[in-house]
């Protein structure tokens, strides 16, 4: 970390306090001619810093610059020494460059977040909208020491974690879509997805790359989205540093209990499908029928038309369309 990052970092730790240029050379082992230097650039960045003789530097409640140092303050203390995050103007998508950080070693707890994607992916070829500044666009690299087929419950987990931190952060009720869309008010808000690469020898994963992107105050979506996307607040006000923690913090307090599942209720309860007449198509066949649940293993659990009840993973079908999903 470059010395002015750290010092926004504990400028950030105590925001709306003064400390004094002292502590801050004292703490980071440097002059306070650095100190000052730093706080100079930051200042040009715009963050809003100010100084008073004998008090020190006070990063005022207002500034809401969105960096690396913002998130902290709101991680969990077990996650700060664990996690590197970065947060960078733009890039193509976070997921390619995540994998291919992972393909030279990378490691665990890797996190990269952009101000914009020019090429954002979806689930199965899509691509993802990915505007500047008004989205959550973040990557996380994991090296997960479980079973492949246990791993697919990251996903999930990822949509819990999701669905919780938007309505903690924007004040909403949004739901899950069966398996990992979040919805609020019928329009998709928020997308996963994960990329895994698979270790034939052990059954377990090289490494997964879990994206998600959020769609945070975001006013105009191209001509194609604007009847199915939406954004989770109508304000300016900036969301990402606070989302993204909360959503590393529910998400991770899930991943290190995958085995126990416990975020199975939480999903089953955020769940959209359940209750809901469906059309679905597996090959060349079409069911009609209502969702009744989710299983254990995360499969659709559907009492078809005749009565019959099947169960449906999510690789195997397709939705066609619910009475409130488009
Ligand atoms: C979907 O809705 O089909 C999944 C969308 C996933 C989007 C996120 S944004 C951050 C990460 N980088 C990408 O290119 N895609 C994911």
């Amino acid at each position: 970390m470059m010395i002015k990052e750290q010092i926004l970092k504990i400028l950030e730790e105590r925001k709306g306090e003064y400390i004094s240029g002292e502590e801050i050379a004292e703490k980071l082992s440097v002059s306070r001619n650095a100190v000052w230097k730093g706080i100079n650039s930051l200042k040009n960045e715009g963050h809003i810093i100010t100084a008073v003789t004998n008090k020190g530097y006070c990063l005022s409640e207002k500034s809401t610059v969105f960096t690396a140092q913002s998130i902290y303050p709101y991680l969990e203390p077990y996650l700060r020494d664990k996690l590197a995050i970065s947060v960078v103007p733009v890039v193509g998508s976070t997921n390619t460059e995540l994998k291919a950080l992972a393909e030279k070693g990378g490691a665990h707890g890797i996190v990269l977040i952009a101000f914009e994607q020019t090429a954002g992916r979806g689930r199965l070829g899509r691509s993802f909208y990915s505007p500047k500044d008004t989205g959550l666009y973040m990557s996380i690299l994991l090296r997960p020491d479980f079973s492949a087929s246990e791993a697919l419950n990251i996903t999930a987990c990822a949509a819990v974690a999701a669905s919780m931190a938007i309505d903690a952060a924007a004040g909403v009720e949004t739901q899950i879509k069966w398996v990992n869309d979040i919805y609020l008010d019928g329009k998709k808000v928020c997308g996963i997805l994960t990329e895994a690469s698979i270790d034939f020898e052990s059954g377990g994963l090289n490494y997964a790359v879990l994206g998600i992107g959020i769609n945070l105050n975001t006013r105009i979506f191209p001509e194609e989205l604007r009847d199915i996307a939406a954004a989770v607040s109508d304000d300016d006000t900036d969301l990402r540093s606070y989302i993204s923690a909360e959503f590393l913090n529910r998400f991770f307090s899930y991943y290190n209990n995958l085995s126990k599942c416990e975020f199975l209720n939480e999903y089953r309860s955020r769940s959209i499908l359940t209750g809901k007449e469906i059309i679905f198509v597996r090959g060349n066949e079409t069911f009609g029928g209502t969702v009744t649940g989710i299983d254990d293993e995360m499969r659709l659990i559907v009492r078809l038309s005749d009565g019959k009840e099947a169960v449906f993973s999510s690789g195997e079908v397709q939705l066609i369309k619910g009475d409130i999903i488009k």
